[in-house]
């Protein structure tokens, strides 16, 4: 079958434009991509690399592939972008991989995630949203949760996230708060901060969803505030140590399981998917973000990462999230394609 590939690679976007020194954080590198065609390839398929932006749109016309599997970011610093691919495949009618633009839209908009996981009975951090430098000045201290962790509302790959992130005084608050509203263009999150275990969980599947692992997240060394940063997961060798499976009691790894099977339905999350959370002094699992395009990096990707410490490969990984993928498209589709 036909396979293209949908991605947006670092050298291919105009840093320039951006204001943030992390603005491609997001996009993959060549590395990602010819792993992925790689495995695709191994499966006997004919991979068509689609690329994202412009050269998509005149690629994906020219070359009419069966299916695509996708993992483009999207461009530009909107809340949907992630949604603009899946869109035109839709618009296209072509198959493809992961979720769909309404839940990719919704995911990176991280306060309407976290209003639609809370409804569905997740537990996520208590939160207020902060739309421009006026509100900003105009919230009244009692109004910040504290300690707080505050980030950009809009961004995922750690893009605004630093040890300056957590702060628990007002004025450092309010000085991190008015920074990412100036640099990142978007409202800030504010989140009550949460000094536990940081964990993340992968899900591969629908019809049911499937637990790949549950990862815990160890710091090498003794750190006062420990947050998973830009700058840990660049020197994830030397920084952090990967447990999976987990050795949490029994009654925390029930609820972490629960908690992600939920906020997979209740997001619409399709294939897979990769939660993080962090577990509180009490044990209870507070969602931060679900992210329905992990990253698939072979090396340094928490997801690959997660998969080998379960047994297994690379290539099952991709082959796994490729097969429910077209499994969704019914049998009519698979046997007419010779799968
Ligand atoms: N409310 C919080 N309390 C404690 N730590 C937090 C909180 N929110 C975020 N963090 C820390 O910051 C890290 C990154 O946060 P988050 O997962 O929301 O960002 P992201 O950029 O979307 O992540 P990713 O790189 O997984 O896409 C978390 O893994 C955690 O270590
Ligand atoms: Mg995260």
């Amino acid at each position: 079958m036909k396979i293209g590939l949908t991605y947006d690679l670092k050298e291919d976007i105009e840093a320039g434009r951006y204001l943030q020194d992390d603005a491609l954080e997001e996009y993959d590198s060549r590395e990602v991509v010819n792993a992925i065609a790689g495995a695709l390839t191994s499966f006997g398929h004919d991979v068509v690399k689609l690329g994202g932006g412009r050269k998509f749109l005149s690629r994906i016309l020219r070359t009419q592939p069966d299916f695509v599997f996708n993992i483009a970011e999207g461009r530009g610093n909107y809340r949907s972008r992630e949604a603009q691919v899946p869109s035109v495949l839709e618009m296209l009618q072509i198959p493809y991989s992961g979720s769909d633009p309404e839940t990719l839209a919704i995911t990176l908009d991280k306060p309407l995630a976290k209003q639609l996981i809370q409804d569905a009975g997740v537990t996520t951090p208590p939160w207020i949203v902060i739309n421009s430098l006026r509100e900003l000045t105009n919230l009244p201290d009692r109004d910040l949760p504290m300690p707080a962790f505050i980030k950009p509302a809009f961004e995922g790959s750690s893009k605004g996230i630093r040890l300056t992130s957590r702060a628990d005084v007002a004025s450092r608050i309010r000085s991190t708060a008015r920074e990412l509203l100036k640099k990142y263009g978007q409202p800030v999150l504010v989140e009550k901060y949460i000094a536990g275990e940081e964990v993340t969980v992968g899900i591969v599947g629908n019809a049911p969803p499937a637990i790949v692992g549950i990862m815990h997240i160890i710091p090498r060394k003794k750190f006062k505030t420990f947050i998973y940063s830009l700058e840990v997961k660049r020197d994830w060798r030397n920084l952090v140590e990967y447990e999976c499976p987990s050795k949490f009691s029994k009654s925390i790894i029930k609820r972490i399981k629960e908690a992600s099977l939920l906020a997979y339905k209740a997001l619409g999350c399709r294939d897979f998917s990769r939660m993080d959370f962090r577990l509180s002094e009490d044990g209870i699992p507070y969602l931060l973000e679900v992210n329905p395009l992990p990253g698939l990096n072979p090396v340094s990707g928490d997801l690959p990462i997660m998969s080998y410490k379960m047994g297994w490969s690379y290539n099952a990984l991709i082959r796994s999230i490729l097969e429910v993928g077209l499994a969704r498209y019914g049998d009519a589709f698979i046997s007419s394609h010779n799968i």
